[in-house]
């Protein structure tokens, strides 16, 4: 079987205005241009061309099941979902929006014969049990926000649809995503990007975690890159039917700086941590991605590096050609 033919032609992103659906939207089209491409999220918005826009929310089970049926959906990508920060201001909200919209996505892909689903979980879901260092595939998980409770319920929910339906359910656990084109909303590891905008915009940023907050991060073209080799890999190889830990690397606060600085030597950096530090406390500082390096052939390309250069010669070029 060649790449194409491993890629459905008729695919939708729930969250496709996010972070990471914007991306995943392009990469997807531009795997299999001919393809179906259905992008939705909560508010009207915009799909790259060749794909097809319609508002969704995922919480509207009736409407999910006939964009399901219309299209004759055969893989989702079901990104919406509310990240820590946010969820720590509206807990209910976050606990349905997350739970229930996965559980509205996995009954009605069973339920309709969608072949494969990809869901994301996150670090969030690790907690202060969990080894700080190099975290295994398999650690103690005692996730201290509604985000991480969520998170850790669905990966369970998520074997739990592989084991009794046979859905083909994939997941990673993100470190932070750091990307220019689309800015996260309401996460914990969000101080690493809006960190790059002042940076150009201003020469100087306060992060709201302190200067030696250690925690796992990726570039978004290494998010996306192993969104689609996970949801193309051989299902006989997968071991992992949770969600597989993922990395790239690890920074602080003060080591970005430092590293933005040694190309903008003006730059300054001061600290006020606020509630998102007690968030980051709990979770992890380094993770061991081994078990995915070896099922699926995993392997990041962006280290701190790369990633300083990509994020300040894309962002100052946007500024001047919005
Ligand atoms: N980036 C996310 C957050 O900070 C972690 O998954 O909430």
């Amino acid at each position: 079987m060649n790449n194409l033919q491993k890629v459905p032609s008729v695919a939708l992103i729930i969250g496709s205005s996010g972070q990471l659906g914007s991306e995943l939207a392009s990469a997807l089209l531009k795997e299999r241009p001919d393809q179906t491409l259905i992008c939705s999220d909560l508010h009207q918005g915009t799909a790259p061309d060749g794909a097809l826009f319609e508002a969704l929310d995922v919480l509207n089970k009736p409407r999910l099941e006939d964009m399901i049926k219309r299209y004759g959906i055969q893989e989702i990508y079901h990104l919406a979902a509310m990240l820590s920060a946010k969820g720590e201001q509206k807990p209910e909200m976050a606990w349905r929006l997350n739970m229930e919209g996965l559980l509205n996505v996995l009954d009605l892909s069973v339920k309709h014969g969608v072949g494969r689903v990809f869901w994301p979980s996150s670090i969030a879901a690790f907690g202060p049990g969990t080894p700080r260092d190099l975290v295994p595939q398999w650690p103690v998980m005692d996730p201290r926000t509604v985000y991480g409770i969520s998170k850790l319920s669905g990966e369970l929910w998520c074997q739990y649809y592989f084991q009794r339906f046979g859905l083909d359910v994939r997941s990673l656990r993100y470190p932070g995503i750091i990307s220019w084109r689309t800015p996260p909303g309401g996460g914990t590891t969000d101080y690493a990007v809006e960190i790059f905008h002042e940076a150009l915009r201003t020469g100087a940023y306060t992060s709201f975690l302190q200067a030696h907050t250690r925690l796992p991060m990726m570039f978004i073209d290494d998010a996306v890159r192993a969104t689609l080799e996970l949801m193309r890999a051989d299902g006989e190889r997968l071991s992992v039917r949770t969600s597989y830990n993922i990395t790239a690397m690890s920074f602080t606060p003060s080591e970005l700086a430092e590293a933005i600085q040694s190309r903008l030597p003006d730059f300054q950096i001061d600290y006020c941590a606020d509630f998102r530090q007690a968030i980051a406390d709990t979770w992890p500082a380094v993770i061991d991605d081994q078990v995915a390096r070896l099922d699926w052939g995993w392997h990041h390309r962006y280290d701190l590096n790369a990633l300083v250069d990509e994020m300040l010669t894309n962002l100052a070029a946007a500024s001047v050609n919005p």
